[in-house]
Parts: structure tokens; C-alpha cells; sequence
């Protein structure tokens, strides 16, 4: 009896002991995600289970992390940002928001990647790379009889008006590469132009790179200006979409990542960026159905990712239209002469 009494007082106390260690993760790690929320969450998913570290994860788009992690500047509070258009986070090093970190993993890295790191003296880092184009419900062009759209002259037809959704390029990233690659192939005046004629058409500038697309698969527009990988993905989700690279030539992005100034958690930042730049961890971004180029040489390249041999890509200047000054400029042009007449 006394024995059992015992007994049960030292697996109490053992288990009182365990609990709080078991629980108790290696660590913290407050983490931005620009990328889509499917591959946001496995990523946390992942690096949780494999490092024991406890991840707070919040979503955002690129263009407003860049602004987030501005404003939080003095006390900052967040350690790493991981994915989004690499303009931003070229931005943010540039103002010394973000600070350098040489991974061992470096001499892995594709050399756009590893360019984007020497261009910004280490302070960001590429993590994947994707094109810019659109994708539409071919459903949709089909019944209401409007033109397969090949060229971006052909989204200026006046038969797709209220047709088209695009993003807003102050909170998306997506939106502001396309506004810096029109700017680049068609020279800034008449980009601007354009994008008054395109403004007629489309009826939506939504907060989110990659809503347009979403927003076609679901037949609530008939096309969406996005990242190509965008389009792919609700392709393989099983909608009516077609992916379109530009005829006359098109942007594209090197998604990044950047360790934030001042991060508290900085070793566990340290372990995200080095686990996030693995062949391992890039070859499973395709089971979140997330079909951009990965940096990583080794790691697997998803045969439905849109490939660069295959699309009219520009020699995009990302010096220019990563500084914070070309942004502030494009931006404020688009409020006065776009966004203040949006619909
Ligand atoms: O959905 C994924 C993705 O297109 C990434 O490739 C890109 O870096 C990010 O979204 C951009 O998102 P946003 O335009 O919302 O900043």
C-alpha cells in the first residue's frame, strides 16, 4: 500500500516535472510572411516540428511589411521576413532596416540569389525567383466572346472592361513589379499612359498579389494580372485558368528574405534563414502548391513551375527600382494619376 502510495506521489511529481519541459519550445521566432498563406503555414508547420522552435506568424503583403517594418523601426518586432518581392526588401536594406547575415548556405545558391545578397551587402537574400503575367478563365473569355489576351496591349481593349483585377501596388509587391517592368518596356510617360487606359477595365485593386488569379478561377473576373506561378497554382488546383506570359516581354521577381535590425530572437532568425535556404526545405514548396524557381541549385525545380528559357523576360533593373526613392516616386505617380480615379 505505502509502496503504491509512493509510487503514484513520484509519477505525479515526474509528470509535474515533464509537462512544463515538454511544452517549453528551444525557442521563439517572430516571423512575416509574404508569401501565399498556404506555404506560410507549412513553412511554420515544418521549421516547428523540426527545430523545436515556436514560430509567430503573421501574413502580410510585401509592400506592406516594407511599411510595417519601417513604422516598427525603433522597436522592432519582428526578427525575420521571409518571402515577398525582392524590390522591398531591397528597399529595406538599402535603409538600413534589415542586417547582414552570411549563410553557409550562400555557395548553394542559384547566382541571381546570390546577387541579390552582394547587391544589398548581405542584408537580404533571394529565395525564389518567378515571371510576371496573367492568367484568365478560359471559360469566362469564351462565353462572353472576348479575345484570348497574349500581348499587355490586348488588356487595354475596351471589351474587357470591368474584366480585369489587378493588385494595388503600395500593399502588393506583385502590383509594383508590374508597374516597374511596364516602366521598363514601355519608358515612364507612356506606362503611365497605359495604365490609365487599363484602369478603364479593371474593376478591383486588391490588397494581394495573387487575389486576381484566386478571383478568375472563381468566375468573379475573367482575368487577373499576377505572378505566372499564381495562375499555375490554380491551374493545378483544377479551375479553368490559362497562364500567359507577355508577348512584347515581362518582369519578373527574386523573392527574398531579410533579417530585421534589432531582431530579438536573432539565432533562432538565423536558423529559420539557414533551414529556409535548404534544397530539402525548397523541394517541398511545391506540396503547398507554391510553383516559383527555387534558389537552391539541389534543390527539386516543380514541373509546373513557369520556366525563364520559355518566357521574353526584360533585364529587370532591380538597383533602380529596389531603391526606396524610384518607389516613393513610381508610388506617389500611381496614387495622383491612378489609384485617385480607381473605381
Ligand atoms: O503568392 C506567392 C507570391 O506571388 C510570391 O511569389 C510573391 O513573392 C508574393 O506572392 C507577392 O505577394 P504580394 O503581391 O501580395 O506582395
Amino acid at each position: 500500500m505505502m509502496r503504491s502510495v509512493f509510487a503514484i506521489a513520484a509519477a505525479f511529481a515526474f509528470g509535474l516535472q515533464m509537462v512544463p519541459g515538454e511544452a517549453k519550445a528551444a525557442g521563439n521566432l517572430n516571423l512575416i510572411c509574404s508569401a501565399d498563406v498556404v506555404i506560410c503555414e507549412m513553412m511554420k508547420d515544418r521549421f516547428e516540428k523540426e527545430k523545436g522552435i515556436s514560430v509567430n506568424m503573421v501574413r502580410l503583403s510585401s509592400g506592406e511589411t516594407y511599411a510595417k517594418i519601417r513604422a516598427e523601426a525603433r522597436n522592432p518586432k519582428t526578427d525575420i521576413w521571409w518571402a515577398g518581392t525582392g524590390d522591398p526588401h531591397l528597399q529595406a536594406a538599402s535603409e538600413g532596416l534589415t542586417q547582414e547575415y552570411k549563410s553557409p548556405l550562400l555557395d548553394q545558391l542559384q547566382d541571381w540569389a546570390k546577387k541579390q545578397a552582394e547587391s544589398a551587402d548581405y542584408k537580404t537574400v533571394g529565395v525564389y525567383a518567378g515571371a510576371l503575367g496573367w492568367g484568365y478563365n478560359t471559360e469566362i473569355v469564351k462565353k462572353k466572346g472576348l479575345k484570348e489576351a497574349k500581348c499587355w496591349a490586348d488588356l487595354v481593349d475596351p471589351a474587357f472592361k470591368g474584366e480585369i483585377q489587378m493588385a494595388n501596388p503600395n500593399s502588393s509587391g506583385t502590383a509594383y513589379t508590374a508597374l516597374a517592368s511596364l516602366v521598363q518596356i514601355m519608358g515612364e510617360d507612356k506606362a503611365y499612359e497605359y495604365l490609365k487606359q487599363l484602369n478603364a477595365n479593371v474593376s478591383q485593386y486588391t490588397k494581394s498579389g495573387s487575389a486576381p488569379v484566386k478571383a478568375a478561377a472563381r468566375g468573379e473576373t475573367a482575368l487577373g494580372i499576377v505572378f505566372m506561378h499564381d495562375a499555375v497554382a490554380q491551374i493545378s488546383e483544377g479551375f479553368p485558368i490559362k497562364a500567359v506570359a507577355p508577348c512584347e516581354g515581362t518582369g519578373y521577381e527574386i523573392g527574398s528574405m531579410s533579417i530585421i535590425k534589432g531582431a530579438r530572437n536573432l539565432d533562432e532568425a538565423k536558423q529559420w534563414y539557414d533551414w529556409a535556404l535548404s534544397a530539402d526545405t525548397q523541394s517541398h514548396m511545391k506540396d503547398a502548391k507554391s510553383f516559383q524557381l527555387p534558389s537552391n541549385k539541389s534543390a527539386v525545380v516543380p514541373p509546373e513551375a513557369p520556366k525563364f528559357e520559355d518566357i521574353k523576360l526584360i533585364d529587370y533593373d532591380f538597383k533602380t527600382y529596389g531603391d526606396p526613392a524610384k518607389r516613393k516616386e513610381l508610388l506617389e505617380r500611381w496614387d495622383k494619376e491612378i489609384g485617385a480615379s480607381a473605381n
